[in-house]
């Protein structure tokens, strides 16, 4: 184990070691005021080697001080929560949630419907559809239930899309779509808003980062947010992972592009998983313009983020490259803000200088007080009810709608004038249509399952999911 060193000795090693990395910046000013000031949520991942108790003391000092975002690199996955079917394991992320709470950082949970890191025993169940929905459904039901009112923002359902010319859905090696078929998706959203209505949710993905051409994953995922939002599904965030390169010049333009595109659709737009690799066999050979070029790129995206009035969390995957997925996995290294000997790097300045040239009073952030100030009760986990519920979600029309058995009830129309009713499935395909309805209509042509029901009068409209039974 390394000798412990403290955040001020590392801004002074930093300073004085020639060779290694000037740091601008005194330890005491921190990356989290600096965002928390404006409104914003900057964090990076707790690495596995964290939650076993195998990484330097560094590591959790510098951790705590510098962000206010936190999320598990592996731990509060499917295979790690649900080991055995129906046998949750929440200890690790527990273990999260009790830091976060103790240091005051906001928590991502990552990722509920997910084709990889699924636990073996759900394989068993390949093509039963029936049987994977009640899978998908329990599992997100107790995991998002486990942490209701501690967890802000969940990956609800993670790289869906495929990675073809045109994308589309991923259609093999994932037991969800295999035996679910597309709406899958949309479900996870609907149970997790179910099991906790206060929780942001995303869809996240990668290579969102390379531009709004047509096909693209990134346009792909648009128009899926489009559907979405159209039939009322809960989305309020997408995830751009954003595992780039040092070459990747044009990214941060495309995620300013991205960004614009979900605006209009009210949607954030999070940077989940930043990391800024150069290739391995470069390691050693790496040169101070090498890296100011990577500070380079971290400034832009830093820039875009903090210029986009609809983009609240910026995440690196990993904090040291010491450890990081991208030597391991990825043929690539370095893509860090901290070196390997926990030394900031250029790109931590570039990250600092961007924040500084950006002045809160000019930085918009997409969150109300209740989730920038979270009252004292609520650092502690106990929110209570819709503490955080986010405005764009209440229905402040007086129209509601009931089943009793076959027969919708409406109530709330004004006078008697006649609404229209639409029905759509959980893909957004028109199942069913009447109009002139007065207080209740039959509906005996819709097999059993969710939809999306949305009733008109005039310019009064109520959209809701609903079980048909
Ligand atoms: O838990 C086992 C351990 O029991 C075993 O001894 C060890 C031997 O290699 O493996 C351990 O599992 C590893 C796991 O990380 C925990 O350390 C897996 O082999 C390894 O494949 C897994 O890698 C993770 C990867 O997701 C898997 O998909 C990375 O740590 C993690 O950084 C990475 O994170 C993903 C995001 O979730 C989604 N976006 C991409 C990102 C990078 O791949």
């Amino acid at each position: 184990m390394k000798k412990i060193h403290s955040l001020s000795r590392i801004a002074l090693d930093a300073a004085i070691i020639g060779a290694g990395f000037m740091n601008a910046y005194a330890a005491d000013e921190t990356i989290r005021e600096l965002a928390k000031e404006r409104g914003r949520f900057i964090g990076t991942i707790l690495n596995s080697e964290w939650f076993n108790d195998a990484i330097e003391p560094e590591f959790e000092e510098i951790h705590k001080t510098q962000f206010n975002v936190v999320v598990a690199e592996n731990e509060m996955k499917f295979d790690a929560t649900e080991p055995k079917e129906d046998e949750f394991n929440f200890e690790k992320g527990d273990k999260m949630v009790k830091y976060a709470q103790a240091n005051g950082l906001r928590v991502r949970g990552h990722a509920l419907a997910w084709h990889s890191q699924v636990a073996n025993w759900v394989n068993n169940y390949k093509g039963q559809k029936e049987k994977l929905l009640a899978v998908l459904k329990n599992h997100i039901t107790k995991v998002v239930g486990h942490w209701k009112g501690q967890i802000a923002e969940w990956d609800v359902v993670n790289e869906a899309v495929n990675d073809d010319y045109n994308a589309d859905w991923r259609s093999t090696n994932s037991v969800w779509y295999e035996g679910i078929g597309a709406e899958f998706l949309d479900s996870a959203f609907v149970w997790a808003h179910a099991a906790d209505p206060d929780a942001e949710l995303c869809y996240n993905d990668y290579s969102l980062e390379w531009g709004l051409r047509e096909g693209s994953k990134a346009s792909f995922v648009v128009e899926q947010v489009k559907r979405w939002k159209a039939n009322n599904i809960p989305i309020t965030c997408v995830g751009t992972q954003t595992h780039i390169e040092i070459a990747h010049e044009t990214t941060p333009q495309n995620v300013r592009a991205l960004a614009k595109a979900l605006a209009e659709l009210n949607v954030t737009l999070n940077i989940t998983e930043l990391d800024i690799g150069f290739p391995k066999g470069s390691a050693g050979n790496l040169t101070k313009a090498d890296y100011a070029k990577q500070g380079h790129l971290y400034r832009q995206f830093m820039d875009v983020f903090l210029e986009e009035p609809n983009m609240g969390e910026f995440v690196i995957w990993g904090l040291t490259d010491a450890h990081s997925w991208l030597d391991d996995q990825q043929g690539k290294t370095e893509g860090l803000l901290y070196d390997k000997q926990y030394k900031p790097k250029p790109a931590y300045d570039s990250v600092m200088a961007s924040l500084k040239a950006h002045p809160a009073s000019e930085v918009k952030s997409p969150y109300p007080d209740s989730i920038l100030n979270p009252p004292d009760s609520c650092k502690t986990g106990n929110c209570g009810d819709s503490i955080n519920a986010l405005p764009r979600f209440n229905n402040k029309q007086n129209l509601s709608v009931h089943f009793a058995g076959r027969t919708l009830y409406i109530t709330g129309l004004a006078s008697k004038t006649a609404a229209k009713v639409d029905i759509f499935d959980m893909q957004g395909h028109l199942v069913f249509s009447a109009k002139d309805v007065k207080d209740n209509i039959e509906i005996s042509s819709i097999p059993e399952g969710l939809y999306v029901v949305q009733i008109r009068q005039g310019v009064t409209r109520l959209t809701k999911q609903i079980a048909i039974k």
